[in-house]
């Protein structure tokens, strides 16, 4: 597949790229500074440099793209960072395509057809209270890919660690809590292609997790 890559270069995206090249796709990659991909996924990538909320930028990395994979995070106090991005993204592929988007938002939002454990209802509603604008961020960001016409996943992981990819299968499921509570940025960056690659979960958000050893 041609995919456009955004957050290429972050702890979960540096997986996401490798993934996908590992796998044969072609990869286009939105960066903001290309002196932190490793030097060879750069040989091996089509570069542009921006930001992921300007639409000329978004517009060069989309162009001939079969779907959109992001794994970008804010990295400063950009509250509406996802928001933005998604408005941008939106506009252009209902324009011109692709209509495919695979991105990362996070388990403690809410979506309706729910299953979550009640423990998880109360952490969830303790974060969505108590955290800042990159929190409140995520239920706007869904909302906003919701309201589109494209087809649109946002997988919810738990918290984020760095190690080794599962050689076991990953807990995911659309609506239910996952059992583990945490996920490594490997299994997430590969997940992401899974997704991308059989067009798992459409309009969905699910959850996955690295399942309990
Ligand atoms: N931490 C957790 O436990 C947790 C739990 C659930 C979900 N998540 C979500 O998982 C996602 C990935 O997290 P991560 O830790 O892998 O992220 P990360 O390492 O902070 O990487 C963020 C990526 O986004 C890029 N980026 C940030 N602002 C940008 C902008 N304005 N334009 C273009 N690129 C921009 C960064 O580029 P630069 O290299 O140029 O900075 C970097 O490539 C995030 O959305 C996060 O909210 C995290």
């Amino acid at each position: 597949m041609k995919l456009a890559l955004i957050g290429a270069t972050g702890r979960t995206g540096t997986y996401v790229l490798a993934a996908a090249l590992e796998r044969g796709h072609d990869v286009t990659a939105l960066v903001r500074d290309p002196g932190k991909l490793d030097p060879r996924a750069r040989a091996a990538v089509r570069v542009v440099v921006g930001d992921a909320t300007d639409p000329g930028a978004l517009t060069d990395l989309l162009a001939g793209a079969d779907a959109v994979v992001s794994a970008l995070g804010p990295t400063g106090r950009e509250g509406d960072l996802h928001t933005r991005t998604a408005g941008a993204l939106i506009a252009i592929m209902t324009r011109t395509g692709p209509r495919r988007f695979v991105g990362v938002s996070g388990a403690g939002i809410d979506v309706p057809g729910d299953r979550k454990t009640v423990t998880n209802k109360a952490i969830s509603a303790l974060i969505q209270l108590l955290g800042g604008g990159v929190v409140k961020d995520k239920p706007a960001e869904y909302r906003a890919w919701a309201a589109s016409r494209l087809d649109w996943t946002l997988v919810r992981p738990p918290r984020l660690v760095d190690g080794p990819a599962s050689t076991r299968t990953l807990e995911h499921d659309a609506h239910r809590s996952t059992r583990s509570t945490k996920i490594t940025r490997a299994d997430l960056g590969a997940f992401l292609v899974d997704v991308v690659e059989q067009g798992l979960y459409p309009r969905q958000a699910p959850f996955v997790a690295t399942p309990k050893a």
